[in-house]
Protein backbone atom coordinates (compact mmCIF):
# COMPACT_ATOMS: atom_id res chain seq x y z
CA UNK A 1 0.00 0.00 0.00
CA UNK A 2 2.44 2.42 1.08
CA UNK A 3 4.69 1.45 -1.96
CA UNK A 4 2.25 2.36 -4.55
CA UNK A 5 1.45 5.80 -2.64
CA UNK A 6 4.69 6.70 -1.98
CA UNK A 7 5.00 8.01 -6.07
CA UNK A 8 2.39 10.05 -5.70
CA UNK A 9 3.68 11.46 -2.52
CA UNK A 10 6.59 12.67 -4.05
CA UNK A 11 5.11 14.59 -6.74
CA UNK A 12 2.31 15.97 -4.38
CA UNK A 13 5.28 17.35 -2.28
CA UNK A 14 6.78 18.63 -5.31
CA UNK A 15 4.16 20.54 -6.47
CA UNK A 16 3.63 21.94 -2.94
CA UNK A 17 7.41 23.21 -2.74
CA UNK A 18 7.00 24.68 -6.52
CA UNK A 19 3.69 26.47 -5.73
CA UNK A 20 4.37 27.72 -2.11
CA UNK A 21 8.32 28.34 -3.02
CA UNK A 22 8.18 32.07 -2.24
CA UNK A 23 8.34 35.01 -5.07
CA UNK A 24 11.65 35.97 -6.34
CA UNK A 25 12.09 39.37 -6.23
CA UNK A 26 11.00 41.07 -9.68
CA UNK A 27 14.58 41.95 -10.43
CA UNK A 28 15.55 38.51 -10.00
CA UNK A 29 13.88 37.41 -13.09
CA UNK A 30 17.28 37.51 -15.39
CA UNK A 31 19.73 35.92 -13.46
CA UNK A 32 22.63 37.31 -15.41
CA UNK A 33 23.38 39.52 -12.63
CA UNK A 34 23.46 37.04 -10.18
CA UNK A 35 20.00 38.63 -8.59
CA UNK A 36 21.33 41.99 -7.60
CA UNK A 37 19.42 44.92 -7.74
CA UNK A 38 19.21 46.58 -11.13
CA UNK A 39 19.81 50.47 -10.75
CA UNK A 40 22.90 52.16 -12.78
CA UNK A 41 26.31 50.65 -11.78
CA UNK A 42 24.98 47.40 -11.02
CA UNK A 43 26.27 45.81 -14.58
CA UNK A 44 29.42 47.56 -13.82
CA UNK A 45 29.97 46.36 -10.31
CA UNK A 46 29.07 42.99 -10.98
CA UNK A 47 31.26 42.37 -13.97
CA UNK A 48 34.30 43.88 -12.03
CA UNK A 49 33.97 42.43 -9.18
CA UNK A 50 33.22 39.09 -10.13
CA UNK A 51 35.91 38.56 -12.17
CA UNK A 52 38.24 37.23 -9.63
CA UNK A 53 35.65 35.97 -6.89
CA UNK A 54 32.33 35.26 -6.21
CA UNK A 55 29.66 38.59 -5.99
CA UNK A 56 29.01 37.02 -2.68
CA UNK A 57 32.21 37.60 -0.63
CA UNK A 58 31.31 41.56 -2.14
CA UNK A 59 27.39 41.24 -1.39
CA UNK A 60 28.26 40.12 2.26
CA UNK A 61 29.90 43.14 3.59
CA UNK A 62 27.84 46.16 5.07
CA UNK A 63 30.36 49.52 4.15
CA UNK A 64 30.32 53.28 3.85
CA UNK A 65 31.15 55.01 0.85
CA UNK A 66 34.13 56.09 1.72
CA UNK A 67 35.11 52.09 3.13
CA UNK A 68 33.92 50.87 -0.35
CA UNK A 69 36.45 53.38 -2.10
CA UNK A 70 38.93 52.39 0.34
CA UNK A 71 38.16 48.74 -0.91
CA UNK A 72 38.48 49.64 -4.89
CA UNK A 73 42.24 50.95 -3.96
CA UNK A 74 43.02 47.57 -2.27
CA UNK A 75 41.32 45.69 -4.55
CA UNK A 76 43.71 47.81 -7.55
CA UNK A 77 46.80 48.34 -5.23
CA UNK A 78 46.86 45.12 -3.89
CA UNK A 79 45.27 42.25 -5.79
CA UNK A 80 45.67 43.85 -9.66
CA UNK A 81 42.65 44.51 -10.47
CA UNK A 82 42.25 46.79 -13.59
CA UNK A 83 41.60 50.58 -12.81
CA UNK A 84 38.40 51.37 -14.04
CA UNK A 85 37.94 54.95 -15.69
CA UNK A 86 37.15 57.67 -13.02
CA UNK A 87 33.38 57.84 -13.66
CA UNK A 88 32.95 53.91 -13.71
CA UNK A 89 34.76 54.05 -9.92
CA UNK A 90 32.24 56.74 -8.96
CA UNK A 91 28.99 54.96 -10.42
CA UNK A 92 30.66 51.44 -8.90
CA UNK A 93 31.37 53.03 -5.16
CA UNK A 94 27.78 55.16 -5.30
CA UNK A 95 26.06 50.96 -6.20
CA UNK A 96 28.53 49.01 -3.57
CA UNK A 97 27.20 51.84 -0.45
CA UNK A 98 23.50 52.15 -1.87
CA UNK A 99 23.21 48.50 -1.85
CA UNK A 100 25.98 46.85 0.27
CA UNK A 101 26.11 50.30 2.96
CA UNK A 102 25.69 49.62 6.71
CA UNK A 103 21.72 48.98 6.02
CA UNK A 104 22.44 46.41 3.51
CA UNK A 105 19.37 47.70 0.91
CA UNK A 106 19.95 44.62 -1.20
CA UNK A 107 19.23 42.41 1.48
CA UNK A 108 16.25 44.30 3.22
CA UNK A 109 15.14 44.60 -0.98
CA UNK A 110 15.59 40.53 -1.57
CA UNK A 111 13.12 39.84 1.71
CA UNK A 112 10.61 42.17 0.53
CA UNK A 113 9.41 40.68 -2.33
C1 LIG B 1 41.90 41.08 -10.00
C2 LIG B 1 41.11 40.25 -9.09
C3 LIG B 1 40.07 40.92 -8.24
C4 LIG B 1 39.06 41.76 -8.65
C5 LIG B 1 38.74 42.23 -10.05
C6 LIG B 1 38.31 42.10 -7.45
N1 LIG B 1 38.85 41.47 -6.38
FE1 LIG B 1 38.14 41.59 -4.47
N2 LIG B 1 39.55 40.26 -3.88
C7 LIG B 1 40.54 39.70 -4.67
C8 LIG B 1 41.34 38.82 -3.88
C9 LIG B 1 42.53 38.00 -4.39
C10 LIG B 1 40.83 38.85 -2.58
C11 LIG B 1 41.34 38.12 -1.34
C12 LIG B 1 42.32 39.03 -0.68
C13 LIG B 1 42.76 38.54 0.66
O1 LIG B 1 41.92 38.10 1.42
O2 LIG B 1 43.96 38.65 0.92
C14 LIG B 1 39.70 39.76 -2.61
C15 LIG B 1 38.92 40.07 -1.51
C16 LIG B 1 37.89 40.98 -1.51
C17 LIG B 1 37.14 41.36 -0.33
C18 LIG B 1 37.40 40.88 1.06
C19 LIG B 1 36.45 39.90 1.57
C20 LIG B 1 36.73 39.61 3.01
O3 LIG B 1 36.64 38.45 3.34
O4 LIG B 1 37.04 40.54 3.76
C21 LIG B 1 36.24 42.29 -0.72
C22 LIG B 1 35.21 43.01 0.13
C23 LIG B 1 36.42 42.48 -2.13
N3 LIG B 1 37.42 41.67 -2.58
C24 LIG B 1 35.69 43.38 -2.89
C25 LIG B 1 35.87 43.56 -4.25
C26 LIG B 1 35.09 44.49 -5.02
C27 LIG B 1 34.02 45.43 -4.46
C28 LIG B 1 35.50 44.37 -6.31
C29 LIG B 1 35.00 45.14 -7.49
C30 LIG B 1 35.06 46.56 -7.42
C31 LIG B 1 36.56 43.37 -6.34
N4 LIG B 1 36.74 42.90 -5.06
C32 LIG B 1 37.23 42.95 -7.46
C33 LIG B 1 40.71 39.93 -6.02
C34 LIG B 1 39.92 40.74 -6.82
Amino acid sequence: MMQRLLPHLFVLVLLGAILLAPGRPAWADEDELGGIPRAPGAEETYYLCSACHSFRLVAQQGLSYESWKETLVWMIEEQDMSTPEPEERELITKYLAKFYGRDRLARKLAKQQ
